[in-house]
Formats: C-alpha cells, sequence, structure tokens
C-alpha cells in the first residue's frame, strides 16, 4: 500500500451509486479503475443492495484485489418489504433517497476526519439529482457527477426546457407520436416523439409528477467539477461535443467494463445461473439469441407469452433471462419460467439470472433481444452482438432508435409487441440481414476496444479524469 498512497498522495474518493443494478455496475467498474489508479474508494451503497452484493456478488475477492477499495452503506429509505423493482421503482427510489439520504452522507463525509482517510472528492450519480450537490457544497468537497443512462438521453432531458420552449414538447397524445423532434443539437431530426425518454410520453402534467425533478434535475450537474460519461467519442461524438459547450468538463470514459483489467460479473443482485454457458458451448457458432430485459422491468404474463410464442414460432434457438421478479402480477415467477421451459425443451433455456457479460461474450451468441438498458446496450455493442430492442422505459426509447437508425447495429421493436412481430424480427436479425448487422456490429465493436486502448479516447479521458480528481482534491 505504500506505492499506492504515494501514487495518488492518499486521496480518498467516494463513490454514491443510485440504488439499481445497472448504475451500481457500471460505477463499480469505475471504482475498480480508480482503485487501480491507487486511489482509496469508498463504495457507498444502500442497505438493501449491499446485502444483495453480500449474498450473490463476490465483493470479498474484490476486497483482496482492491485493498483500497472499501464498503459502507446507508438506508434507502423504503421500508424492507418494498420490491424495489417494477416500472415506478426509479421514482420511488429518487423521491426517498432525496428526502432521507442527504444528513446520511453528510454524516458520513464529516465522520472521516482523519487526515489519512479524509474524503477528499465525491462522484455522485447524477440520477439523485440535487442531493449530491447540496452535500458537496455544505462539506466544502469536489463534486463530479456519474451518469448511468447513455448521454443521449442525459442529454434529451437536460435540453427539456427548450424543447418545451420550442413546443416541441409535450407529446400531444398517440396520435403525434411519430412527430421528428428537430431542436436536439447533436442529433437534430433524428428522434420521433415516441423516441424521446418515457418521462415525456403523456401530458406535461404527467411529467410534473412523479418524475419532473427527476428531468430537469439533469441541470443539477451544471453545479458538479464535471460530468462522467460511460461512453466513448467514436459512438457518440457529436453529442459530447453539444455537451462540452456547457458542462465544465465532460470525461467519456466508457465503455466502463471494457478497460484492461476491471473483472466481470462482481455486482450482481441476483444469484447467476452458469449452467448456461455450458448449454451454450454445446451450440452452434452465433446461432442462440439472447433475451434479457435487465434489472427492473416488469412485463405482463400476457406480453411474456407474446414473447414465447414469438422465439417458439421463430425457430431460433434461444436462451432468455426470467428474473425471479419479473412477471407483474405472478407470485411464483419460477413456476412460469419452468412452465414455458416444459413447452421450450428442444430450442430454448431460461434462467432466473445469467452472467450477462459472459454470455454476451460467448461464440454461439448471434443476437441479443433487450430491454435496451444503457449497460445492456454497451455490453453488447462491445461485444458485437446486433440487437432487438425492446424498449420499456427511461433511457431505452431513445438507445433503441441509436441502435437501429445511427449505430445501425439492429432493429427496433419499440411500441409493437406481439407474437407475429416477434417472430418475424428475430428473423430478420438471424437469418435475412444477419451478415449486415454482424459486419456493423463488429466493426463497433472494434472500435469501442480502440476508444479503451493506450491512446484511445476513453483510455485518454480516464487519465485526464485521475489527474483531474488529484489537483481538485488536493
Ligand atoms: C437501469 C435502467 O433501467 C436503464 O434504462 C438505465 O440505462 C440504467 O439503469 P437496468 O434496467 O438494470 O438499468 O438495465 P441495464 O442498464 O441494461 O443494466 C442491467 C445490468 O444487469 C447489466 O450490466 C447486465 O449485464 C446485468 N445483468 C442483466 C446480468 O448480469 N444478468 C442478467 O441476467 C441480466
Amino acid at each position: 500500500m505504500a506505492e499506492e498512497e504515494g501514487e495518488a498522495g492518499g486521496h480518498h474518493v467516494l463513490l454514491l451509486p443510485g440504488p439499481m443494478q445497472g448504475n451500481v455496475n457500471s460505477m463499480m467498474k469505475l471504482a475498480q479503475l480508480l482503485a487501480l489508479h491507487h486511489f482509496h474508494i469508498t463504495f457507498l451503497t444502500t442497505d438493501f443492495i449491499h446485502r444483495r452484493l453480500y449474498r450473490f456478488a463476490d465483493i470479498h475477492s474484490l476486497s483482496q484485489t482492491y485493498p483500497n477499495l472499501e464498503f459502507k452503506t446507508i438506508s434507502d429509505g423504503l421500508p424492507d418489504d418494498h420490491p424495489r423493482s417494477g416500472n415506478n421503482a426509479l421514482a420511488d427510489l429518487y423521491s426517498s433517497m432525496n428526502s432521507f439520504a442527504k444528513p446520511l452522507l453528510r454524516d458520513i463525509i464529516l465522520s472521516q476526519t482523519a487526515a489519512k482517510s479524509k474524503i477528499t472528492c465525491l462522484i455522485g450519480d447524477g440520477f439523485l439529482g440535487g442531493l449530491t450537490a447540496d452535500v458537496a457544497d455544505e462539506v466544502g468537497i469536489p463534486l463530479i457527477h456519474f451518469r448511468a443512462i447513455s448521454a443521449s438521453c442525459f442529454w434529451a432531458l437536460f435540453c427539456a426546457p427548450n424543447l418545451f420552449e420550442s413546443n416541441e414538447l409535450p407529446i400531444r397524445g398517440e396520435e403525434d407520436m411519430d412527430r421528428i423532434i428537430s431542436n436536439l443539437p447533436g442529433m437534430e431530426n433524428i428522434l420521433r416523439c415516441r423516441d424521446l425518454p418515457s418521462f415525456y410520453r403523456g401530458t406535461e402534467t404527467n411529467l410534473v409528477d412523479p418524475l419532473k425533478s427527476t428531468v430537469f434535475d439533469c441541470h443539477q450537474t451544471l453545479r458538479a467539477r464535471g460530468v462522467i460519461l460511460n461512453t466513448f467519442e467514436d459512438l457518440d461524438g457529436p453529442l459530447l461535443s453539444q455537451m462540452r459547450l456547457k458542462f465544465l468538463r465532460v470525461f467519456a470514459v466508457g465503455p466502463l467494463h471494457a478497460h484492461a483489467k476491471t473483472t466481470p460479473s462482481t455486482s450482481s443482485f441476483w444469484e447467476e445461473d452458469r449452467s448456461c454457458l455450458t448449454w451454450l458451448d454445446s451450440q452452434p457458432l452465433k446461432s442462440v439469441l439472447y433475451v434479457s430485459f435487465g434489472s427492473i422491468a416488469t412485463v405482463t404474463r400476457e406480453r411474456l407469452m407474446e414473447f414465447w410464442y414469438g422465439l417458439v414460432n421463430s425457430k431460433k434457438r434461444f436462451l432468455w433471462v426470467i428474473r425471479p421478479d419479473m412477471v407483474a402480477g405472478e407470485d411464483n415467477d419460477e413456476r412460469v419460467a419452468a412452465e414455458l421451459e416444459e413447452g421450450t425443451k428442444e430450442r430454448g433455456f431460461i434462467v432466473g439470472w445469467a452472467p450477462q457479460e459472459e454470455v454476451l461474450a460467448h461464440k454461439a451468441i448471434g443476437g441479443f433481444l433487450t430491454h435496451s438498458g444503457w449497460n445492456s446496450t454497451l455490453e453488447s455493442l462491445v461485444a458485437g452482438v446486433p440487437m432487438i430492442c425492446w424498449p420499456c422505459f427511461a433511457d431505452q426509447q431513445i438507445n433503441s432508435r441509436f441502435v437501429s437508425e445511427v449505430w445501425k447495429v439492429g432493429l427496433d421493436m419499440k411500441d409493437l409487441c406481439d407474437r407475429d412481430v416477434v417472430e418475424k424480427m428475430v428473423n430478420d436479425l438471424m437469418v435475412h440481414r444477419r451478415e449486415e448487422f454482424l459486419k456493423s456490429a463488429q466493426a463497433m465493436a472494434t472500435l469501442a476496444h480502440k476508444s479503451v486502448s493506450p491512446g484511445g479516447s476513453s483510455y485518454s479521458s480516464l487519465h485526464d479524469l485521475v489527474e483531474f480528481i488529484k489537483s481538485a482534491s488536493r
């Protein structure tokens, strides 16, 4: 440790992720990278998440690999029996943490008073809005915001006031959904109303309640000394140029999980079923469609059945993650999964939670039917796997548009889920347009790997971030 303390001059960085799987995963990778640069790191999660990590993730070996990485916890303020999944989870977590966690965070920072362990910099998840900015101001340490969502979503939310001013928002009902949005700098005429972040769906009144604060709290990032984005120049260059006109510093350091030396699957909230890797070993090259809707989204049983029929009718092989809490209104999702698996044995394999990064990197995987969460999207891009997107909420609608229309690495099934559409899209991706999509996905994967290699844009941006933390927290 002597060498490590010498290198980073005893700087101590506290990272506070939003309490969701995707946010914890990406900030955990950032924590690892900063620990490798010899910072002392405190990774602060909620009690609920810490219990999950303790049970299912390998945080013991993480602590051994990174002795300068320590874990601390605070309450998220929600009752123990709150499910913390489903489409309202984000709003509940956001408001509860904003009213509950502020004094707790301040006390943790202030309690670290000894010179050697004093916290000198806060990296806070922008999802938490003003919480981290208020505390950083109060205790007088520099704040950098981390955004776990896509750059396109962050920017579209940031530009909300302009969209209202130019009358492009609100969206005026279902018949307005295909109208093109022109006043988003860096992505003019790319999005239709239906591609905007889900917070914009519905009336202006809906926007105010309950997530108005999340939308407009993007402006809280102006109070930070910089913003870290999990993306890279070759992916989001035009947007990053626009953001640099507004924010003091933009560190585009992604894909975080693709940097050398980060370890996969260290922060799962569920037990990974590794038997799917053995099953994949026996499948032909690029023959399997991986299906997963992330950690929060829930589906109705009717919708689940549309996917099931679509997959079975496509006659393609598939590996499907049906989380233990994924089917809305069902009290026994394992039974639902078992029933589906029974009718699927020939070509399908169902698990409750998969080691996703390893699955996507497996040679048997030829496509990914995803909810277009940002981590899943990046993981697929890095693995060179084309996508079919079925976005549910938050940034997912805009991510899926970028997948199909900007990066051209897949198809966007947005708002159109029935068995015939699923069957057709699976065949388009895995058969009819297979070569075209594999080629563009692999080209993007090459760019992603280049960005995190020495001399690459994200590699340099990470270096800039490290130097900035050292200089700002003196
Ligand atoms: C949430 C929001 O829903 C998403 O829109 C936003 O971009 C980030 O925060 P989540 O829905 O969990 O995230 O999706 P995603 O960002 O894709 O993160 C899911 C993570 O869980 C990925 O890192 C993925 O590798 C992991 N995962 C998922 C597994 O490890 N195993 C699984 O079986 C499924």
